[in-house]
Formats: C-alpha cells, sequence, structure tokens
C-alpha cells in the first residue's frame, strides 16, 4: 500500500484533487494552489472550510484516528454484536465505507461526504478467538464509579462515524445495518465538538461542558503517533486500540465551584489552558513545582496530574473526546497502542482524581481499531483471513 508522501498519515487532500496531481508537478507548489483554488460546485471551498475536506478511507490505516488532523465537529459512535463469519461482514463494512466516503453510495441522498470518516473496531470476543495473544484480546476491567448495565459493556464491533455535516451520521448508521444484518445494535451515541483553539504551532483542540480545553496532552507528531498510538507488528499492525467511555458529568454542581476551584480539580487555567505551574497552553504540567507556602502548585488530586503518563508509567494516550448534550457529559473516548496505558491511567485516576467525583461511567468497551483497508485488502483480513 503506498502512502500519500505529500499529506501523510496526518494529512488529507483537497477533495477533487487526485494522488497523481499531487504526485505529478512538483508537490508542495501543487498542494499549495489545489488549497487556494480546490473549487466546489459553488466555486467557494477552500481549506479554509475543512467540513468539504475529503479524508482518504483508504490507507494503511484507518481514517479517524490521525486523519483528520482537526477531528471533525460532530459524531456517532454505535456498538453492535456480531453473528457469523467476521472476516466477511468487515469486508462488506469496509466496501461500504469506501463507497459512502467516495460518494457513491446512494444512502447519502445526494449529500456531500465531505470529512465523513468511518472507522470500524472488534470488540475482545473476536479479536481473542483468532487470535488469543494479540492487542485487544483482552476485555477492559471494572472501575469505580461505573453505572453499567450489560447491554451497554463490551461488544463486539465498534463504528465511529465522524463529519462536518451532522446530517451524514443517522445517514451512514442506517446504512450499516441495511447492508450488514449480522450485526445487532447494543447502543449509540452522539457527540459534538466546540470549535478548537490553538494550542501550539500544528496542534488546536476544543473546550468542552465545564469550559475546559481538552486535547492539550495528546500525541500529534509522526513519532509519537508511532511510539504510543499505532499497534508496531503483528496481524493488528497500523491498528490502535480505542476505548469509549460514556461519562455523564453533573455540570451543575461543577459549575457551582469557584473558577479556581475548578481550575485546581483539573490542573489548567480554564480561560488560557495554561497549567497552574506556570507556562502557555502548548506546555506540560510542572507535576514537582511548588509555591512559595510550599504546596504542589498542581494539587495532588488534579485531574492533570492524576492523569499524567509520567507517574503512571505509560506512553501519551490519543484523547477524541466529544461533549454529549443527551445525556449531559463526554464520550470519552482514547486511542493507544496498548489497553494498560489506559487501565493504568484509570486506576491512578480512581484512587484520587477531584474530577471524577462529578462523573459517572454508564457505557464502556475497548475495541481493537483494525488496521488500514483498500479495496484489494478487505476490511479485517489480516485479523480474520479473506472471505
Ligand atoms: C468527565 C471526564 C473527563 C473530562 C471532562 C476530562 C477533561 C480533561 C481536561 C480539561 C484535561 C486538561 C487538558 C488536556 O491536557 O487535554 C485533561 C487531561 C487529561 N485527561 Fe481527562 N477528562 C476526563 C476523563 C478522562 C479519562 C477517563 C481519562 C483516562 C483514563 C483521561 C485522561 C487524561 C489525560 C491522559 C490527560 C493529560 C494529562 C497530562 O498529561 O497533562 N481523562 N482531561
Amino acid at each position: 500500500m503506498k502512502q500519500d508522501h505529500h499529506l501523510g498519515e496526518h494529512g488529507e487532500r483537497p477533495r477533487g484533487l487526485s494522488r497523481r496531481a499531487l504526485l505529478g508537478s512538483g508537490g508542495a507548489a501543487a498542494l499549495g494552489l489545489a488549497l487556494a483554488g480546490a473549487a466546489s460546485p459553488r466555486g467557494s471551498a477552500t481549506a479554509s472550510e475543512p467540513g468539504r475536506t475529503r479524508v482518504d478511507a483508504a490507507g494503511a490505516r484507518q481514517a479517524g484516528v490521525a486523519r483528520p488532523r482537526i477531528a471533525q465537529p460532530h459524531l456517532a459512535l454505535a456498538v453492535y454484536d456480531l453473528s457469523g463469519d467476521p472476516a466477511s461482514v468487515l469486508a462488506d463494512l469496509g466496501a461500504l465505507i469506501l463507497d459512502l466516503v467516495e460518494g457513491r453510495d446512494p444512502a447519502l441522498v445526494g449529500l456531500e461526504p465531505g470529512d465523513l470518516t468511518v472507522t470500524v473496531g472488534v470488540g475482545p470476543r473476536l479479536v481473542a478467538a483468532a487470535h488469543p495473544g494479540a492487542p485487544g484480546a483482552e476485555p477492559l476491567p471494572s472501575f469505580p464509579r461505573e453505572d453499567i448495565d450489560e447491554q451497554h459493556r463490551g461488544g463486539d464491533v465498534v463504528v465511529q462515524v465522524c463529519a462536518s455535516d451532522p446530517l451524514l451520521l443517522p445517514l451512514v448508521l442506517v446504512r450499516v445495518a441495511e447492508k450488514t444484518t449480522a450485526l445487532q445494535e447494543r447502543w449509540r451515541q452522539r457527540g459534538t465538538r466546540g470549535p478548537d483553539e490553538r494550542v501550539r504551532r500544528g496542534h488546536s483542540a476544543p473546550r468542552n461542558l465545564l469550559g475546559f480545553v481538552d486535547g492539550i496532552a495528546v500525541p500529534t507528531t509522526k513519532e509519537e503517533f508511532a511510539a504510543s498510538v499505532w499497534i508496531p507488528d503483528g496481524p493488528a499492525a497500523g491498528g490502535t486500540i480505542l476505548v469509549v467511555r460514556r461519562m455523564e458529568v453533573d455540570v451543575a454542581a461543577f459549575r457551582s465551584l469557584s473558577v479556581g476551584e475548578q481550575e485546581a480539580a483539573i490542573g489548567r487555567r480554564r480561560a488560557s489552558g495554561a497549567p497552574l505551574s506556570g507556562g502557555r497552553i502548548g506546555d506540560d504540567v510542572d507535576l514537582q513545582a511548588k509555591s512559595a507556602d510550599g504546596r504542589y502548585r498542581i494539587p495532588a488530586d488534579a485531574h492533570a496530574r492524576r492523569a499524567h503518563p509520567r507517574p503512571a508509567g505509560v506512553p501519551l494516550m490519543l484523547r477524541r473526546s466529544y461533549s454529549m448534550e443527551e445525556p449531559l457529559g463526554l464520550l470519552f473516548i482514547s486511542m493507544q497502542a496498548e489497553l494498560s496505558t489506559f487501565t493504568r491511567t484509570l486506576e491512578r485516576m480512581s484512587e484520587a482524581d477531584a474530577l471524577l467525583a462529578f462523573a459517572r461511567t454508564t457505557a464502556s468497551g475497548s475495541f481493537l481499531v483494525l488496521p488500514g483497508f483498500d479495496r484489494d485488502r478487505p476490511l479485517g483480513s489480516s485479523l480474520f483471513g479473506g472471505r
């Protein structure tokens, strides 16, 4: 599988611009022209309208993890049980995704797919049956402050749909149900992200329902993704482990705290996103920094301290969460090469994290996001074989 060298794993290509056009006439210049001039049917689409920028579904890795670089504002995530042969169900799903993203599926009723991405993961039961030792075979354990019925725990398949156009989300899930009748839906959730704020060059993050910028300390470079997000080898190479937690948040109770108390619970300033230990939004929190009276500037139970990867001894996790309106809270989504990155972090948080007192988890699951696919290499084939 060839990578797109101009835009790569972290990039995306303007709609209507072929790989050959980019590779042909001198790379960056061609791309610059394309970004400046990529005309929509209305003649107005530019790089400043990211919702119109198509994100390839085919590739060495699935879209919806590192591509697009800034996650789309709308998400629907659905979890299913699978009956039947995973190889053929996943191959059908992959073919459907290619059609949807390329705008060839009539179910989109003429809507432009724009930056639609559809990302598929499989649950521990399926992974363990095919490759007992592979990443993703191990189920996510239970944690404190959960209120999860059986229907909302685990599952065989996750489908994460993200787009700038919210109308696409239900249409895609309808199509998934029509095309793959071997999938029985367990639960689904919608989410939205506010406008992104600049964190540092090449990285931005949205605010969540608590008013704090969320997604600051995450992997952003290709090297960081390789070190902490992508599974490096074996049949799942190029995949990642997705953890989803539906966290209902008592926003009113959190809001009743003073801004200073809210900031102490998070470990960063609400307005600027800067660490309480000083510096700017893009800086790491300094867990050693103390005030003149000898107290830690990032309090002992601050979320940014309890969740920090260093004391947990784990790599960075990619957080790609969305705020929820119904129920009110956060659909927490993280992606990491190893499940232990998540479990060790949440274990440390569960011991003493001021933020967790305001949250209750009502749905949970871990899934192996399958390696990338294309028309010749069906989705899931490296784990489950061809049909
Ligand atoms: C109600 C749920 C949650 C909310 C509202 C929330 C919010 C935040 C905010 C505002 C930050 C600081 C800015 C940033 O670095 O992005 C943060 C950091 C972080 N959160 Fe959460 N979070 C929640 C749940 C979780 C969970 C369940 C985990 C993982 C088990 C987690 C892991 C992290 C990590 C790893 C960081 C970065 C810490 C650092 O390196 O500074 N969060 N979160």
